[in-house]
């Protein structure tokens, strides 16, 4: 017999951030669904980034006043309210029509940072004005030199103080349950498609209402953005030059090489986001994690360091703080929860993380989140 209480379990609340990528599994299309959770090859590199932050253990400490909890953290110079961001999302309004927006509006209200992306659905304009400033603009680089500079100089003007370039996709990575599903931008509708939105037909009538998810910084008199496009091109003389354009803070994303974080540091690049895209691009690839530990001790104690990839609950910030971030960003989970329940999954799942965050460190015996450091992981040196 089924036991009485299972009836009183609320099936659409957040409670972790697994629970809202559910709850998105069951509202989106496959073909969505699979474009966001999706990484590359055998998606290797993703379960192994978890695995490895599922094996970092925290060093419980008792009896130290831990009444009063900060997680607000310095980045740039800007007090956050809270210790994690938004990397930056490519074709974010997939996951709900109003996404992009209710992630500036969020980065605005917790004054974080947030990724806009060179594919985002809104353009770069829109965002810096409902993110009240807290924009950064992620630049991909073309394989167009002009075209490139075009984009800096529009984010420059829109009053944008941080460029983050990522450079972890020369070309984009194979993903293949993107491929099976049939993914391209703009969508084309084959049978299979009009199956699979025909069976989701609360993200399909929702998506007809507001229209077909557009990339908002290209058509008209800004062009067209070629999603799989060639950036084999790039190389250290592109970032040189690109470093000359752009006079505020450079943020370089998508480096788990210790010797190519070094040269970055040396070319004057503010800060390097140690990231694996999420496994999305190579499936070979190191947890990114551990390239945080080793990249930390080759850059030294003070440069700033950002961390993205397989985060997904304040015991995982806390794990990439003790790691040697300086800050962290997160992606899929505030996919999932826009999907799940719009810009109130994206408000519960943001005090869910803040909360675990903020009862980890309690654990812990601490009160900031600026006090973590590598002695509270267990054998920090075995890790
Ligand atoms: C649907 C999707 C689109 C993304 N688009 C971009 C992008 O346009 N630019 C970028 O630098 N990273 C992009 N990323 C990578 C994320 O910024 C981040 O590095 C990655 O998802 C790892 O974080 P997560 O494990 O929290 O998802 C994208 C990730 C996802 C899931």
């Amino acid at each position: 017999m089924v036991p009485k209480y299972c009836f009183m379990l609320d099936k659409n609340s957040i409670h972790t951030s697994g629970d809202a990528r559910r709850l998105a599994q069951k509202r989106l299309p496959w073909l969505v669904f699979d474009y966001i959770d999706g990484a590359a090859g055998e998606e290797y590199a993703e379960a192994l980034n978890r695995q490895q932050l599922q094996r970092m253990q925290l060093q419980p400490r008792v009896l130290n006043n831990v009444e009063h909890r900060s997680l607000g953290v310095n980045v740039f110079g800007q007090k956050t309210h809270l210790p994690f961001g938004v990397s930056p999302i490519g074709m974010c309004n997939l996951s709900s029509p109003h996404a992009d927006r209710w992630l500036a509006t969020f980065a605005a209200k917790h004054n974080v940072p947030c990724g806009v992306s060179t594919a985002a659905s809104s353009s770069l304009e829109s965002m810096a004005e409902w993110s009240q400033g807290c924009a950064w603009f992620q630049l991909y680089f073309s394989g167009n030199e002009a075209s490139s500079k075009a984009l800096v100089d529009r984010a420059d003007a829109a009053g944008y103080q941080t460029l983050i370039l990522t450079v972890d996709v020369p070309e984009v990575g194979r993903r293949p349950r993107e491929l099976r599903r049939g993914f391209k931008m703009p969508f084309k509708i084959g049978p299979s498609q009009f199956i699979d939105f025909a069976l989701h037909p609360r993200w399909s009538l929702s998506t007809l209402r507001h229209g077909r998810p557009e990339l908002g910084n290209f058509g008209g008199k800004y062009g067209e953005f070629e999603r799989t496009a060639s950036r084999a091109g790039a190389d250290w003389s592109l970032l040189s030059r690109i470093r000359d354009w752009w006079k505020g803070n450079l943020v370089v994303k998508g480096v788990l090489s210790s010797d190519d974080a070094l040269k970055l540091k040396s070319m004057g690049v503010d800060a390097v986001q140690v990231s694996s895209h999420g496994g999305r691009q190579l499936d070979s690839g190191p947890p990114p994690i551990d390239c945080l530990k080793r990249i930390r001790e080759a850059v030294g104690a003070d440069y700033p360091l950002f961390y993205d990839s397989g985060l997904r609950s304040g015991e995982d910030i806390v794990k990439a703080y003790a790691s040697g971030a300086d800050f962290v960003f997160l992606a899929r989970p505030l996919l999932y929860a826009m999907a799940a329940r719009g810009e109130q999954g994206l408000a519960e799942l943001t005090s869910v993380l803040a909360h675990e965050t903020s009862i980890t460190l309690a654990q812990l015996g601490l009160t900031d989140i600026n006090d973590v450091s590598d002695a509270v992981l267990v054998n920090a040196g075995d890790q």
